[in-house]
C-alpha cells in the first residue's frame, strides 16, 4: 500500500488503472537524494577524525571484507595531488581541415594501483594514463585537438557487472570503454556514444574543435550498462579551455589555479574499492552508491599549503550519485565565478556551494584576511580537505573583477518549440523501484527528440520522482529559466499539469550557461537550449550514474538546418 499526495492509502494495482495508458506503474517514494546524502552525512560525528589505524566495520559478514571507516585514518598527512597535465606527442592535421595542424595526445585506459591516503595500502584503479583523475588537457578556445583513447585494460572487470541491465547482458564484452567528453561541443563520431564502446587492444581518436567558450570540461566513460562501474573505478579527467578574453581578467593563474576533483567511495579494510551490490546476487545493481571516502583529486583527507592570497579553484563533482555542499570553516569568503560551462557575469558570494553529480564551479578564494590559520574544505558532516594558509605576507597582483564576461539571457519568445518531458520512477508488482526513466521510455525506443541544429528549444523537465536528477544534454549548453512545484498526483491521475507554487527563478550563481542541472523533485525545471554545434545523435541523462546506467538516458538527435 502507498499513500498518495493527499494521504489516501492506495494499492499499487489500483495505481496502475490509474495510469492505464502506460504498461508501467509509476509511484513516486519517500526518498530524496540530496536529502539522504545529508542524512548520511549528518550520523557521522563530526571532526572525529580519531588518530588511530583502520578498523573493521561492525557488521562483517564472513569471508566478506568489511569496508573501512575513513574517519579512523589521520588525516591531513597527504599532499593533494595535482593530476599531471597532458602532453601532445606530435602534431597532425585537423580532420576536415588538413591546412591546420593539431596537437595529438594519446592518452591508454589502464589498470593501476595508488595510494588513496599514507596509511592504506595501495588501491586498485582503472585510470586514463596512469593516474585518477587523468591527466588535465589546457587547451585554447578555436584550437582543436586529437586525442587517441586506447583501450589497454585487462579482460576482466573488478566490480560487480549486471547482466541484466540494457547493454550489459552475458553476450557482450565484460571489459568495454568509450570516452565522452561532458560539456564538449563535439562532432557525433567523437562524441563517446554509449554504445560505440570498443575492448582491450582497440582504440579511438576522437576530434574535439574546441569551438566553444572558456569552461571546466571533463572526460570519463560512458560504455552503455558499465558507465558507473568505469567511472568508479577511475576513469574521469579534466579538460580546460581558455581563451583570451578570461586571460585579461587576470584571475589567479598558475600555481594558484587549482582542481578540485572530489567524489566519494567505498573502501574495504584493505584499501581497496567497494562498489554497494543489492541483496540479489543475479541483479546487484543499486540505485544509488554513497560512500564514506571522500576522495580530493585521488585521496582522503589530503592538505595543501596556501599562501594568503586570492586562488581559484576549479571544481568538479566527480560523484556516481553524492551531492556536494560544500562550506568552509572558519568562513572565509567564497565567490563563484563560472558554471559548467565558464564564467558568470559576475561573481556571487556563497555560503557554500552545492554542486549535483556532473556539476562545476569556478571558485575565488581570498586567503589574506587568514594568514597562519587552517581552513578546512567540509560537506555537511563531512571533512574532505584542509587549506593550511601560511603567515608569510605576499604580493597578490591577481583581480576578481566585479564584472567577469556578459551572458545574454535567451528571450523565451526565440524558442521555436517546448517539449515536455516527465522524470519517471518505475516500479514492479510489489513497489520495488525498477529504476528510472525519461519520457517513460528506455533507452533502446526509437528516438522521440529530434530538434532542428540552430534551433532553440525550451525543454520542460517534469520530475515526477522523489529525487532530485542531475539532467545533462549532451554537445549544447542551456540556460535555467524557473523552477516551478506542481501537483504530481494530478499528472499521474489526469495527465495535466497543474502549478501548486509561483516559478522560481535560478539561483545566482545558476545565471551562467549550464550543461547539467538539478531537476528538483516534483517541480518542472524549464531550460532554454540552442541546439547549436553539430547535427547527428546525441544522449540526454540523468547524471546520478546508477540511473543512467538504467534506462535513464535516452537518445535525441539533431536534424541538419
Ligand atoms: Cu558527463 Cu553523458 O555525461
Ligand atoms: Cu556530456
Ligand atoms: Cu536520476
Amino acid at each position: 500500500m502507498y499513500r498518495n499526495q493527499q494521504g489516501v492509502e492506495v494499492s499499487a494495482p489500483l495505481l496502475c488503472l490509474l495510469n492505464a495508458e502506460r504498461a508501467l506503474c509509476l509511484i513516486t517514494r519517500r526518498r530524496f537524494l540530496g536529502q539522504s546524502a545529508l542524512t548520511a552525512a549528518a550520523s557521522l560525528a563530526p571532526a572525529a577524525l580519531a588518530q588511530s589505524l583502520p578498523q573493521t566495520a561492525p557488521a562483517a559478514k564472513a569471508g566478506v571484507i568489511p569496508n573501512l571507516d575513513p574517519t579512523t585514518l589521520t588525516p591531513f598527512v597527504d599532499p593533494l595531488p595535482l593530476p599531471p597535465v597532458a602532453q601532445p606527442i606530435e602534431h597532425r592535421p585537423a580532420p576536415g581541415n588538413p591546412g591546420e595542424k593539431v596537437p595529438f595526445y594519446r592518452v591508454s585506459m589502464r589498470a593501476i594501483t595508488a595510494k588513496l591516503h599514507r596509511d592504506l595500502p595501495p588501491t586498485h584503479l582503472w585510470s586514463y594514463g596512469g593516474s585518477v583523475p587523468g591527466p588535465t588537457f589546457d587547451t585554447r578556445s578555436g584550437q582543436g585537438v586529437l586525442i587517441e583513447w586506447a583501450n589497454e585494460l585487462p579482460a576482466k572487470h573488478f566490480l560487480p557487472i549486471d547482466h541484466n541491465l540494457h547493454g550489459a547482458e552475458k553476450s557482450t564484452p565484460e571489459v568495454r570503454g568509450v570516452v565522452h567528453l561532458h560539456g564538449g561541443k563535439s562532432p557525433p563520431e567523437s562524441d563517446g556514444y554509449p554504445e560505440d564502446w570498443y575492448i582491450p587492444g582497440q582504440s579511438r581518436t576522437y576530434y574535439y574543435p574546441n569551438r566553444q567558450q572558456p569552461a571546466l570540461l571533463w572526460y570519463h566513460d560512458h560504455t552503455m550498462g558499465i558507465n558507473r562501474l568505469n567511472i568508479y573505478a577511475g576513469m574521469m579527467g579534466l579538460f580546460l579551455i581558455r581563451d583570451a578574453v578570461e586571460d585579461a581578467l587576470n584571475l589567479p593563474a598558475g600555481k594558484y589555479e587549482v582542481p578540485l576533483v572530489i567524489m566519494d567511495r567505498d573502501l574495504r579494510v584493505d584499501g581497496q574499492l567497494s562498489y554497494p551490490v543489492s541483496p540479489d546476487p543475479e541483479r546487484p545493481w543499486v540505485p544509488e552508491a554513497f560512500g564514506e571516502a571522500h576522495l580530493v583529486n585521488g585521496k582522503l583527507f589530503p592538505y595543501l599549503d596556501v599562501e594568503p592570497r586570492k586562488y581559484r579553484f576549479r571544481i568538479l563533482n566527480g560523484a556516481n550519485g553524492r551531492f556536494y555542499r560544500l562550506s568552509l570553516s572558519g568562513t572565509p569568503d567564497l565567490y563563484q565565478i563560472g558554471t559548467d560551462q565558464g564564467l558568470l557575469p559576475a561573481p556571487v558570494a556563497l555560503k557554500y556551494l552545492q554542486l549535483a553529480p556532473g556539476e562545476r564551479a569556478d571558485i575565488v578564494i581570498d586567503f589574506a584576511p587568514h594568514r597562519g590559520s587552517q581552513i578546512t574544505l567540509e560537506s555537511d558532516a563531512f571533512t574532505l580537505m584542509q587549506l593550511r594558509v601560511s603567515s608569510s605576507t605576499v604580493p597578490d597582483s591577481s583581480a576578481l573583477p566585479a564584472a567577469l564576461r556578459p551572458v545574454e539571457r535567451i528571450p523565451e519568445s526565440s524558442a521555436i518549440q517546448t517539449r515536455r518531458l516527465t522524470l519517471d520512477e518505475q516500479m514492479n508488482g510489489v513497489a520495488e523501484s525498477m529504476g528510472m526513466l525519461l519520457n517513460k521510455t528506455p533507452w533502446h525506443m526509437p528516438i522521440t527528440e529530434k530538434p532542428v541544429l540552430n534551433t532553440c528549444e525550451i525543454w520542460e523537465l517534469v520530475n515526477l520522482t522523489e529525487d532530485v536528477h542531475p539532467i545533462h544534454l549532451h554537445m549544447v549548453r542551456f540556460q535555467i529559466l524557473d523552477r516551478r512545484r506542481f501537483d504530481d498526483f494530478e499528472y499521474m491521475t489526469t495527465g495535466k499539469l497543474r502549478h501548486i507554487a509561483p516559478a522560481t527563478p535560478p539561483e545566482a550563481n545558476e545565471m551562467g550557461w549550464k550543461d547539467t542541472a538539478r531537476v528538483n523533485a516534483k517541480t518542472v525545471t524549464r531550460i532554454i537550449v540552442p541546439f547549436i554545434g553539430y547535427p547527428g545523435r546525441y544522449v540526454w541523462h540523468c547524471h546520478i550514474l546508477e540511473h543512467e546506467d538504467n534506462e535513464m538516458m535516452r537518445p535525441y538527435e539533431i536534424l541538419p538546418a
